[in-house]
């Protein structure tokens, strides 16, 4: 493991809640970015129960935690908890990072920017191309509403039709852009893939220990597609790799989960991340997988 700065009294702490959050690689990424930084910060997981996320947040306060991550299963429900929240968070209906100013919480979203510059960093042009959309969950929304404000019709499949229709619908509001919503079956993902150019699954189909899953086949992929997986658990899952099979252009959700780190990161300490080390030490903590 890597090894914090020498902590203080004056070390400013910042953490990930969420539940179950043993498998978390964000403390081997931020505290080593800290370090990079020579910063007197220490980053911490907390297991925090569903019936219990509301006196952590007031703990937050209480303890002057400077920050924290947000991840499965409070995205939503901390949103009435906290004093203010960002434009763009609430337009994707979940905070994913919170700072602490003085007492004061402010919510934030950086998921969504995360998978906007994971695709930059990857060379993937949005602007003018269709978005295949697998899941209409949390993730799904912050993956839509990043499409949509950077350029891409979106086309939202989902195995509960209602989730993608009522996604599909505030995507349109919102982004003021277009999106359809179907359901997600073989017949309508060969549709959609025909007239799409970028497949994002956002479901958690394919993680471990359900790696053999996949819900696109190889032969519904033409190498023109270009397939990111947000799953980072394997980092090359199923899908990546009978896309890669296929002939296409394939992104693992190392990347965004990296880079909605980074832009939590400079929040809380106002510096630049120190991005390449962050990926490192998140691959590292996976063991190289
Ligand atoms: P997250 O915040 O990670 O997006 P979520 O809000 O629970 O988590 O959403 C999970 C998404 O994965 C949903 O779109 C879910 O489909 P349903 O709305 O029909 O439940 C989708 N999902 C999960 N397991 C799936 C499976 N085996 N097949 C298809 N879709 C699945």
């Amino acid at each position: 493991m890597s090894t914090p700065l020498e902590i203080s009294g004056n070390t400013s702490v910042c953490g990930v809640i969420g539940d179950p959050v043993e498998h978390t690689v964000s403390p081997a990424m931020h505290n080593a970015a800290f370090s990079a930084l020579g910063l007197d910060f220490v980053y911490l997981p907390f297991r925090v129960a569903k019936k219990d996320l509301s006196d952590a947040v007031q703990g937050m306060r209480a303890l002057n935690i400077r920050g924290l991550n947000i991840t499965i299963p409070h995205k939503v429900k901390v949103m009435p908890l906290l004093d203010e929240i960002e434009a763009q968070a609430r337009a994707i209906g979940a905070v994913n990072v919170i700072v602490n100013d003085g007492g004061r919480l402010k919510g934030y979203n950086t998921d969504a920017e995360g998978f906007l510059r994971t695709l930059k960093e990857q060379g993937v042009a949005v602007r003018g191309k269709t978005a295949v959309i697998l899941g209409a969950g949390g993730a799904a929304r912050a993956v839509s509403w990043a499409l949509a404000e950077a350029g891409a019709a979106l086309i939202i499949l989902n195995r509960t039709p209602g989730k993608a229709v009522e996604l599909a619908g505030d995507i349109a509001r919102a982004a003021g852009h277009p999106a359809e919503a179907l359901q997600l079956n073989a017949k309508n993902l060969v549709t959609a893939l025909e007239r799409g150019h970028i497949l994002v699954n956002t479901t958690s189909v394919g993680m471990s220990p359900e790696t053999g899953e996949t819900l696109v086949k190889r032969d519904m992929i033409k190498p023109r597609h270009i397939v990111v997986d947000i799953v980072y658990n394997p980092v090359k899952t199923r899908l990546l790799q009978e896309a890669e099979k296929a002939g296409a252009g394939t992104v693992n959700g190392l990347h965004m989960l990296v880079w909605q780190g980074a832009l939590a990161f400079e929040k809380w300490t106002g510096r630049q991340a120190p991005v390449e080390i962050m990926h490192k030490e998140a691959l590292r903590a996976f063991g190289g997988k």
